[in-house]
Protein backbone atom coordinates (compact mmCIF):
# COMPACT_ATOMS: atom_id res chain seq x y z
CA UNK A 1 0.00 0.00 0.00
CA UNK A 2 1.34 3.30 -1.06
CA UNK A 3 1.53 6.23 1.73
CA UNK A 4 2.37 8.65 -0.87
CA UNK A 5 -0.59 11.09 -0.52
CA UNK A 6 -0.68 10.88 3.00
CA UNK A 7 3.46 12.03 3.21
CA UNK A 8 2.22 14.98 1.15
CA UNK A 9 -0.48 15.87 2.65
CA UNK A 10 1.48 15.79 6.23
CA UNK A 11 4.02 17.94 4.45
CA UNK A 12 1.75 20.32 3.02
CA UNK A 13 -0.04 21.10 6.32
CA UNK A 14 2.63 20.49 8.58
CA UNK A 15 2.95 24.62 9.13
CA UNK A 16 -0.26 25.41 8.32
CA UNK A 17 -1.87 22.80 11.66
CA UNK A 18 1.43 24.60 13.93
CA UNK A 19 -0.18 27.70 12.72
CA UNK A 20 -3.41 26.44 14.40
CA UNK A 21 -2.38 24.78 17.51
CA UNK A 22 -0.22 27.65 18.55
CA UNK A 23 -3.14 30.15 18.02
CA UNK A 24 -4.04 31.82 20.77
CA UNK A 25 -7.93 30.69 20.45
CA UNK A 26 -6.82 26.75 20.52
CA UNK A 27 -3.19 27.29 22.59
CA UNK A 28 -5.32 28.34 25.49
CA UNK A 29 -6.78 24.98 25.63
CA UNK A 30 -3.86 23.23 26.96
CA UNK A 31 -3.05 26.21 29.51
CA UNK A 32 -3.62 26.08 33.01
CA UNK A 33 -4.87 28.79 33.65
CA UNK A 34 -7.86 28.39 31.33
CA UNK A 35 -11.06 30.13 32.48
CA UNK A 36 -14.40 28.89 31.70
CA UNK A 37 -15.12 31.82 29.68
CA UNK A 38 -12.11 31.58 27.47
CA UNK A 39 -13.05 27.77 27.06
CA UNK A 40 -16.76 28.41 26.38
CA UNK A 41 -15.85 31.09 23.61
CA UNK A 42 -13.43 28.86 22.14
CA UNK A 43 -15.92 26.06 21.39
CA UNK A 44 -19.10 28.34 20.54
CA UNK A 45 -16.07 29.39 17.40
CA UNK A 46 -15.78 25.45 16.96
CA UNK A 47 -19.38 24.60 16.54
CA UNK A 48 -20.17 26.08 13.06
CA UNK A 49 -16.45 25.07 11.73
CA UNK A 50 -17.64 21.31 13.46
CA UNK A 51 -21.25 22.20 11.74
CA UNK A 52 -20.29 22.59 8.23
CA UNK A 53 -17.78 19.76 7.77
CA UNK A 54 -20.19 17.65 8.98
CA UNK A 55 -23.23 19.11 6.52
CA UNK A 56 -21.07 19.26 3.63
CA UNK A 57 -19.54 15.37 3.99
CA UNK A 58 -22.78 14.24 5.06
CA UNK A 59 -23.94 15.68 1.07
CA UNK A 60 -20.61 14.40 -0.59
CA UNK A 61 -20.71 10.72 1.17
CA UNK A 62 -23.61 9.31 -0.54
CA UNK A 63 -22.58 10.61 -3.83
CA UNK A 64 -19.12 8.97 -4.30
CA UNK A 65 -20.72 5.96 -2.11
CA UNK A 66 -17.98 5.28 0.69
CA UNK A 67 -18.75 3.29 3.39
CA UNK A 68 -17.12 5.39 5.61
CA UNK A 69 -19.25 5.80 9.10
CA UNK A 70 -18.81 10.36 9.55
CA UNK A 71 -19.18 9.63 12.94
CA UNK A 72 -20.75 13.13 14.11
CA UNK A 73 -19.29 15.19 16.82
CA UNK A 74 -21.69 18.37 16.90
CA UNK A 75 -24.18 16.93 19.94
CA UNK A 76 -21.01 16.12 22.24
CA UNK A 77 -19.97 19.75 21.27
CA UNK A 78 -23.37 21.07 21.68
CA UNK A 79 -23.97 19.44 25.06
CA UNK A 80 -20.73 21.15 26.07
CA UNK A 81 -22.08 24.64 25.30
CA UNK A 82 -25.26 24.07 26.53
CA UNK A 83 -23.53 23.19 30.24
CA UNK A 84 -21.29 26.26 29.94
CA UNK A 85 -24.68 28.32 28.68
CA UNK A 86 -23.10 29.63 25.19
CA UNK A 87 -24.84 29.90 22.53
CA UNK A 88 -23.06 28.70 19.49
CA UNK A 89 -22.24 30.92 17.08
CA UNK A 90 -22.79 31.95 13.44
CA UNK A 91 -20.49 32.03 10.11
CA UNK A 92 -20.76 35.30 8.67
CA UNK A 93 -21.11 34.86 4.33
CA UNK A 94 -17.57 35.95 4.00
CA UNK A 95 -16.35 32.81 6.22
CA UNK A 96 -17.68 30.48 4.04
CA UNK A 97 -16.11 27.04 3.48
CA UNK A 98 -16.26 26.44 -0.51
CA UNK A 99 -15.05 23.61 -2.05
CA UNK A 100 -15.46 21.76 -5.55
CA UNK A 101 -17.19 18.14 -4.85
CA UNK A 102 -15.29 15.89 -5.48
CA UNK A 103 -14.28 12.29 -4.18
CA UNK A 104 -10.64 13.66 -3.35
CA UNK A 105 -12.40 16.86 -1.97
CA UNK A 106 -14.22 14.39 0.28
CA UNK A 107 -11.21 12.46 1.29
CA UNK A 108 -8.97 15.68 1.93
CA UNK A 109 -11.95 16.93 4.20
CA UNK A 110 -12.18 14.04 6.44
CA UNK A 111 -8.31 13.71 6.87
CA UNK A 112 -9.05 17.15 8.63
CA UNK A 113 -11.88 16.38 10.09
CA UNK A 114 -10.30 12.79 11.50
CA UNK A 115 -6.94 13.83 12.07
CA UNK A 116 -8.25 16.55 14.74
CA UNK A 117 -9.83 14.13 16.32
CA UNK A 118 -6.29 12.67 17.21
CA UNK A 119 -5.13 16.15 18.65
CA UNK A 120 -8.42 15.89 20.67
CA UNK A 121 -7.45 13.02 22.61
CA UNK A 122 -4.19 15.44 23.19
CA UNK A 123 -6.59 18.05 24.62
CA UNK A 124 -8.85 15.97 26.80
CA UNK A 125 -6.11 14.58 28.34
CA UNK A 126 -4.78 18.10 29.31
CA UNK A 127 -8.25 19.35 29.99
CA UNK A 128 -9.04 16.08 32.56
CA UNK A 129 -6.34 17.48 34.20
CA UNK A 130 -5.97 20.99 34.25
CA UNK A 131 -9.62 21.53 34.33
CA UNK A 132 -11.96 18.89 35.65
CA UNK A 133 -15.01 20.88 36.45
CA UNK A 134 -15.03 21.88 32.51
CA UNK A 135 -17.54 19.66 30.59
CA UNK A 136 -15.64 18.62 27.44
CA UNK A 137 -17.51 15.84 25.67
CA UNK A 138 -16.26 17.16 22.49
CA UNK A 139 -13.13 16.11 23.29
CA UNK A 140 -12.89 12.93 24.85
CA UNK A 141 -15.59 11.60 22.60
CA UNK A 142 -13.12 12.28 19.75
CA UNK A 143 -12.46 8.50 18.93
CA UNK A 144 -9.78 8.84 16.60
CA UNK A 145 -8.64 4.91 17.12
CA UNK A 146 -12.21 4.31 15.26
CA UNK A 147 -12.38 6.76 12.67
CA UNK A 148 -8.58 7.02 11.73
CA UNK A 149 -8.04 4.00 10.00
CA UNK A 150 -10.76 4.15 7.49
CA UNK A 151 -9.87 7.54 6.55
CA UNK A 152 -5.99 6.51 6.16
CA UNK A 153 -7.61 3.36 3.98
CA UNK A 154 -9.42 5.47 2.52
CA UNK A 155 -6.14 8.00 1.50
CA UNK A 156 -4.27 5.13 -0.09
CA UNK A 157 -7.31 3.41 -2.30
CA UNK A 158 -7.98 7.12 -3.77
CA UNK A 159 -7.25 7.41 -7.37
CA UNK A 160 -4.53 9.22 -8.16
CA UNK A 161 -6.50 11.57 -10.61
CA UNK A 162 -7.92 12.89 -7.48
CA UNK A 163 -4.86 13.35 -5.35
CA UNK A 164 -5.34 17.16 -6.54
CA UNK A 165 -8.35 17.82 -5.11
CA UNK A 166 -7.66 16.17 -1.58
CA UNK A 167 -4.50 18.44 -1.29
CA UNK A 168 -6.56 21.54 -2.19
CA UNK A 169 -9.12 20.69 0.43
CA UNK A 170 -7.17 19.61 3.07
CA UNK A 171 -5.29 22.82 2.44
CA UNK A 172 -8.16 25.01 2.23
CA UNK A 173 -9.94 23.56 5.11
CA UNK A 174 -7.08 24.47 7.59
CA UNK A 175 -6.70 28.14 6.31
CA UNK A 176 -10.13 28.36 6.53
CA UNK A 177 -9.98 27.26 10.51
CA UNK A 178 -7.21 29.82 10.48
CA UNK A 179 -9.38 32.33 9.20
CA UNK A 180 -12.14 32.23 11.57
CA UNK A 181 -10.25 31.71 14.25
CA UNK A 182 -8.18 34.82 13.49
CA UNK A 183 -11.47 36.48 12.75
CA UNK A 184 -12.55 34.89 16.81
CA UNK A 185 -9.79 36.15 17.87
CA UNK A 186 -10.67 39.91 16.57
CA UNK A 187 -14.12 39.94 17.91
CA UNK A 188 -12.65 38.51 21.32
CA UNK A 189 -10.65 41.22 22.25
CA UNK A 190 -12.99 43.63 20.73
CA UNK A 191 -15.63 42.76 23.20
CA UNK A 192 -12.77 43.75 26.03
CA UNK A 193 -11.87 46.76 24.48
CA UNK A 194 -13.75 49.80 23.93
CA UNK A 195 -13.93 51.24 20.52
CA UNK A 196 -14.40 48.07 18.06
C1 LIG B 1 -4.77 23.03 20.35
C2 LIG B 1 -5.12 22.45 19.20
C3 LIG B 1 -4.51 21.19 18.66
C4 LIG B 1 -3.56 20.39 19.17
C5 LIG B 1 -2.80 20.54 20.49
C6 LIG B 1 -3.35 19.31 18.25
C7 LIG B 1 -2.46 18.28 18.43
C8 LIG B 1 -2.31 17.21 17.59
C9 LIG B 1 -1.51 16.05 17.86
C10 LIG B 1 -0.72 15.82 19.15
C11 LIG B 1 -1.61 15.24 16.78
C12 LIG B 1 -0.91 13.88 16.59
C13 LIG B 1 -1.75 12.86 17.29
C14 LIG B 1 -1.32 11.44 17.04
O1 LIG B 1 -0.61 11.15 16.07
O2 LIG B 1 -1.78 10.57 17.84
C15 LIG B 1 -2.47 15.88 15.82
C16 LIG B 1 -2.81 15.35 14.60
C17 LIG B 1 -3.61 15.98 13.69
N1 LIG B 1 -4.32 17.13 13.89
FE1 LIG B 1 -4.19 18.35 15.48
N2 LIG B 1 -4.16 19.48 17.17
C18 LIG B 1 -4.90 20.61 17.40
C19 LIG B 1 -5.87 21.13 16.57
C20 LIG B 1 -6.20 20.62 15.35
C21 LIG B 1 -7.24 21.15 14.51
C22 LIG B 1 -8.18 22.30 14.90
C23 LIG B 1 -7.23 20.42 13.37
C24 LIG B 1 -8.08 20.54 12.18
C25 LIG B 1 -8.52 21.66 11.66
C26 LIG B 1 -6.18 19.42 13.50
C27 LIG B 1 -5.85 18.49 12.54
C28 LIG B 1 -5.00 17.44 12.73
C29 LIG B 1 -4.71 16.44 11.73
C30 LIG B 1 -5.25 16.39 10.30
C31 LIG B 1 -3.85 15.51 12.33
C32 LIG B 1 -3.30 14.24 11.72
C33 LIG B 1 -1.95 14.48 11.07
C34 LIG B 1 -1.40 13.16 10.49
O3 LIG B 1 -1.07 12.27 11.27
O4 LIG B 1 -1.30 13.10 9.28
N3 LIG B 1 -5.59 19.57 14.72
N4 LIG B 1 -2.88 17.07 16.33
Amino acid sequence: MSHELLTALRESTHALHQELDHHPMMALLLQAELTAAAYANTLAWLHPLQSTLEQQLTHLLPTFATNIDLGPRLSALETDLQQLQVTPLQLPLELELKLAPSEGTLAGMLYVLNGARLGSAHIARRLQHTSPHLPCRYFTEANGAAHWPPTLKLLENLAISEYSDCKVAAETVFRWYIKVMNNAQRETVCQTASGC
